[in-house]
């Protein structure tokens, strides 16, 4: 059986917010397995930037952690700092939510993804001038030899992207997060960058860890997807576990606002407001918003529903009251 590259369990990150304790992530398990996209869905503020930057061990100071990130079996928060540098880039990599304006804009691009290598490879220059071509290459960059020695701005949106992306991949990593990879790309070029992405996860055997709120991404490109709210896992499972037999509430709402699955588009906004990790309500943290809690009574105030096993299916897994009981009805 295959280990996962990247797990985490029971994982919590709370921040010190200026209003008090912000809950960002409240209890995530999940596994990444290499070779394949694990796609982490949720509306904005569900704690998904919070959990990949603890899985890389890049939280700010403001942060507290707690439960463990193993990334192949080694966990990140009980090693020295020494060797959580040595294996942040090398065998864990991200693409940050805000790629495109993390590139320095003062050094060349070849210049940036050479530095990346060089980190982690003694090499001269040269040596690595020579890989930062050839990952360009790799990225879909026309002309590489060229191009490596442009600054970002005589970059294109789409090409930055690509260009972090090769920051992200030039050490060969076991496992990529990329955060939003596509959201400020057009629908063409976000269509290429998931092409790009999915085709490195095969080639490489990475495990990818793709978060998005655009469901059609995940439709395109997920082996497995969790889905997220309030800092929890509300739902995992396949791709058809999600989308043909969705067992959580909160996923169907997703499903039913989100008008075509074909045509990648931000998640359309479902009735109430997001629970807020300032102040998460009780029991389950959906229930504000839930039109089956009424069904179920106290328990879904009171009780937070544990992330079950589904029956039928050894993947698909759902943390709700009323679908531990039965099943969602039809519409
Ligand atoms: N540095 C921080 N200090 C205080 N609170 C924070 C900080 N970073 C995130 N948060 C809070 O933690 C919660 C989770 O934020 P996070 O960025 O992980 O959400 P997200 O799911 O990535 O959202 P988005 O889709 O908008 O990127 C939010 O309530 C957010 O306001
Ligand atoms: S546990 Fe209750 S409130 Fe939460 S999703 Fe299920 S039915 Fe709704
Ligand atoms: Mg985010």
């Amino acid at each position: 059986m295959v280990s996962p590259a990247l797990s985490l369990r029971d994982l919590r990150v709370t921040f010190r917010g200026s209003s008090g304790p912000v809950a960002a992530v409240n209890g995530v398990t999940l596994d990444a397995y290499p070779g394949q996209v694990l796609a982490v869905v949720g509306e904005s503020g569900s704690g998904k930037s919070a959990t990949a930057l603890a899985s890389i061990g890049l939280l700010p100071e403001s942060a507290t952690v707690d439960g463990s990130v193993l990334i192949e079996g080694a966990d990140l928060n009980a090693m020295s700092e020494k060797r959580r540098v040595a294996l942040r880039g090398s065998t864990i990599a991200m693409v940050f939510q805000d790629a495109l304006a993390s590139l320095n804009p003062f050094r060349t691009i070849g210049r940036q993804i050479s530095d990346a290598y060089r980190l982690h490879h003694h090499v001269d220059r040269a040596t690595a001038r020579k890989r930062a071509v050839e990952v360009l290459g790799r990225v879909g960059i026309r002309e590489p030899q060229r191009r490596v020695d442009d600054y970002p701005h005589e970059f294109s949106g789409g090409m930055r992207q690509r260009a972090m992306i090769a920051m992200a991949i030039v050490n060969e990593p076991a496992i990529l997060i990329a955060d939003e990879p596509t959201t400020a790309l057009d629908v063409t070029v976000q269509r290429q960058v998931l092409d790009l992405l999915t085709g490195l996860t095969d080639d490489l055997g990475m495990a990818l860890v793709l978060i998005t709120h655009d469901l059609g991404v995940v439709a395109e490109t997920a082996d497995r997807i969790a889905v997220m709210y309030a800092g929890r896992i509300v739902e995992s499972g396949s791709v058809l576990d999600i989308f043909d037999r969705p067992a959580h509430p909160y996923t169907r709402a997703l499903l039913q606002a989100t008008p075509n699955l074909e045509a990648p588009g931000r998640l359309a906004a479902i009735p109430g407001v997001p629970a807020s990790g300032t102040n998460l309500p009780g029991g389950c943290p959906f229930h504000p918003r839930c039109a089956f809690a009424a069904a179920v009574g106290d328990a879904c105030r009171t009780q937070r529903p544990p992330l079950d096993p589904r029956p039928g299916s050894d993947q698909h897994r759902a943390a709700c009251h009323y679908t531990a009981e039965r099943e969602l009805p039809h519409d």
